[in-house]
């Protein structure tokens, strides 16, 4: 379906070859991280400055190391920077207490850690249903049939009741794909979510979050597979801990409508 593109009225900067530009869902501005290490600090960002508009889907790469799980861990909330400003989600994630973030976290945000993250001592469906019991979303009752609808929709029902241990790596990487869909984020946000996938089930999982991006949600994936990651409407590239490239303007799932993100 071809959205309209939205006004323009609120657009902050100057946006070049974009098309339409409305409000970021991601706001990152100078973001800097430093490790501390035992050789001293590591600068693992430095200067990060990224936009993400709602229905966008986003991906990002670039070599082992060059910062992209410390990137998502910014956008969500999981590790604070050393510098800079992070808005998501209307979150201003710098200012937030531990409490605050958790709880937004929750309802704002979903993801799918690149080492899964699962509760070994939880069913899969107890895996699933844990976000919407912490965020106090919907009845037990409520919460099971969300649980199955997602099963469903990652192709896993007949893992229900297993624990996660019992099943195979790619079935892990779609239960935590399913438990980072489960409270409807806003923001999905996803760590090589097709590493442990095989090309047809890569493909299915990339097209599920095309659909989520094309019904308003942002997405933002880390991802290797240069195949998986053309079908993204924006590529953004990282080396040495920041942005070399904010965004090639491609065809395919998500963001279609909207402009591509000018260089910072
Ligand atoms: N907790 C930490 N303490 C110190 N250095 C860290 C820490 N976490 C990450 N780093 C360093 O920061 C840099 C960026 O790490 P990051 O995990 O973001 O890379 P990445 O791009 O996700 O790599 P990969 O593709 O291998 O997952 C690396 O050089 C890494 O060694
Ligand atoms: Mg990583």
């Amino acid at each position: 379906m071809q959205r309209a593109a939205p006004p323009d009225a609120t657009s902050p900067e100057p946006t070049g070859d974009v098309a339409a530009r409305g409000q970021p869902v991601i706001d990152l501005q100078d973001v800097i991280k430093d490790y501390s290490t035992g050789a001293g600090a590591f600068r693992a960002l430095a200067g990060v400055t990224l936009r993400v508009e709602p229905g966008e889907l986003v991906a990002i790469q670039g070599r082992s190391g060059c910062g992209k799980s410390t990137l998502l861990n910014m956008i969500t909330g999981i590790d604070r920077p050393t510098g800079g400003d992070i808005t998501v989600a209307d979150m201003d994630l710098r200012r937030a207490s531990e409490n605050e973030l958790a709880r937004w976290r929750g309802r704002n945000i979903g993801v799918v850690f690149q080492f899964f993250q699962l509760i070994p001592t939880l069913t899969v469906a107890e895996n699933i249903m844990l976000p919407m019991d912490f965020a106090g979303l919907g009845s037990p009752r409520e919460r099971r049939a969300r649980a199955a609808e997602l099963l469903e929709l990652v192709e896993m029902t007949d893992q229900t009741d297993k624990l996660p241990l019992a099943t195979s790596g790619g079935q892990q990487q779609r239960i935590a794909i399913a438990r980072a869909l489960a409270n409807d984020p806003r923001v999905v946000v996803a760590d090589e979510p097709t590493g442990n996938l095989d090309s047809t089930t890569a493909a299915a999982v990339f097209a599920l979050f095309g659909r989520l991006a094309d019904a308003g949600r942002t997405v933002v994936l880390v991802t290797h597979d240069a195949e998986l990651a053309r079908q993204a409407r924006r590529v953004v590239r990282m080396a040495d801990g920041r942005i070399v490239d904010h965004g090639t303007l491609v065809g395919g799932a998500g963001g279609r409508g909207q402009g591509v993100a000018a260089n910072a």
